[in-house]
């Protein structure tokens, strides 16, 4: 059990947002109803509405809302249920004040640095967490929020190499390994930490991410001073994931050498499985995009080589051909298919068995 903004988790669990469409209420909801914290992507909730390609703000927004009530009645008052947010997306403030009108638990928020996050959200009820992959990048979030805003993050996501998606590390320390572990970034985010708590009269949890962890490191990343664990691949294989049978299926196949770091047009790295897509891109393709939502900051439809919004759409509904899937460095560790309760079934801390 653990006490988060004036909240209890049962379970020391985030379960990582996933976009285009791969956490949404059906995967959030039933890991809230376990007693951890269920992630609804914000990365177009709205691409199965009928109006998305028209008009892809409303949709999403509309989506996002519908998601997060759909989520909470699955977790019958169990858990939280948090909105995943990435900076770079362009209708990031908008989507930002739905999680709040919807009465989302908690933000979580990376690809990028969160710095204008507390703006959009003040004086609502809503716990907000930065994902950082660096002392350095949490230095910078803390010192942000406490002059302009006064306040402090109620958790902290610390996100590894080892995580899928979106990567917060140079894309050639990913290729020839020089990146710090998880072990190495840990006790510098806690060292920031620590005046922040001290000043703010309460602790700031922090849960670490990425490579697929599981039960066991949960026990080692608590004793090192980490509250819980985010896990996101191995959530994909289960039967309440919102995303295709055929991107499951993308997911259970995979093999260590599958894994490949691509470029995104959001100008970060990320971690995707080998499929069609990828092979096109490495040989210097350029896939025509059919339209444009405007979704990035960083995206210039006129130059980039994919649309990274329609291949994660095409992954999601389950087109192996075109899409795009993104996954953890451990997901050749997911083999098998289960309830999302069978997943999380060894993250249980002693004391909760005992209870
Ligand atoms: C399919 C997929 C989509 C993801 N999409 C997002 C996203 O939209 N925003 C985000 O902050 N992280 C995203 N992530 C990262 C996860 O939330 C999580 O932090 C990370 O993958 C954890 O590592 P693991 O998958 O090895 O357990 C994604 C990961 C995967 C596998």
């Amino acid at each position: 059990m653990i006490e988060l903004a004036g909240r209890r988790l049962k379970l020391p669990v985030i379960q990582g947002g996933m976009g285009v469409g791969v956490s949404l209420s059906g995967l959030a909801g039933a890991v809230a109803a376990c007693g951890g914290m269920g992630c609804i992507s914000a990365a177009h909730p709205g691409y199965r509405e009928a109006d998305f390609q028209r008009d892809p703000q409303s949709a999403n927004l509309r989506a996002l809302k519908r998601e997060i009530a759909r989520a909470k009645e699955i977790s019958h008052g169990m858990g939280m249920v948090a909105v995943n947010l990435m900076v770079a997306m362009r209708q990031y403030a908008s989507l930002a004040k739905a999680a709040v009108e919807a009465g989302a638990d908690a933000i979580i928020s990376g690809a990028g640095l969160p710095l204008e996050l507390p703006a959009l959200t003040a004086g609502a009820k809503i716990a907000l967490a930065p994902i950082v992959s660096s002392g350095r990048a949490a230095r910078l979030i803390l010192k942000t929020w406490d002059k302009k805003y006064g306040m402090t993050p109620d958790f902290v996501v610390i996100e590894g190499s080892g995580a899928g998606g979106h990567l917060g590390f140079k894309e050639e320390d990913l290729q020839s390994g020089t990146v710090q572990p998880l072990e190495k970034i840990l006790p510098q985010v806690l060292e920031e930490l620590k005046p922040y708590g001290k000043k703010y009269g309460r602790a700031i949890p922090v849960f670490v991410a990425g490579g697929g962890l599981r039960g066991a490191d949960l026990v080692r990343f608590r004793a090192m001073g980490a509250a819980g664990v985010q896990i996101a691949t191995r959530l994909i294989a289960t039967l309440e994931c919102d995303a295709s049978q055929a991107f499951k299926d993308v997911i259970l196949k995979a093999k260590g050498e599958d894994v490949r770091i691509i470029h995104s047009p959001v100008g970060m790295p990320g971690r995707a499985v080998e499929t069609p897509l990828i092979r096109r891109l490495e040989a210097g393709e350029k896939i025509p995009h059919q339209w444009c939502a405007g979704c990035i900051k960083t995206c210039d439809p006129a130059t980039t080589p994919y649309c990274i919004t329609q291949a994660l759409i095409h992954a999601v509904e389950g087109d192996v051909e075109n899409g795009l899937f993104f996954c953890g460095a451990g997901v050749d560790q997911v083999t098998e298919l289960t309830s999302v309760a069978q997943a999380l079934e060894e993250y249980r801390l002693p004391e909760e068995n005992a209870g």
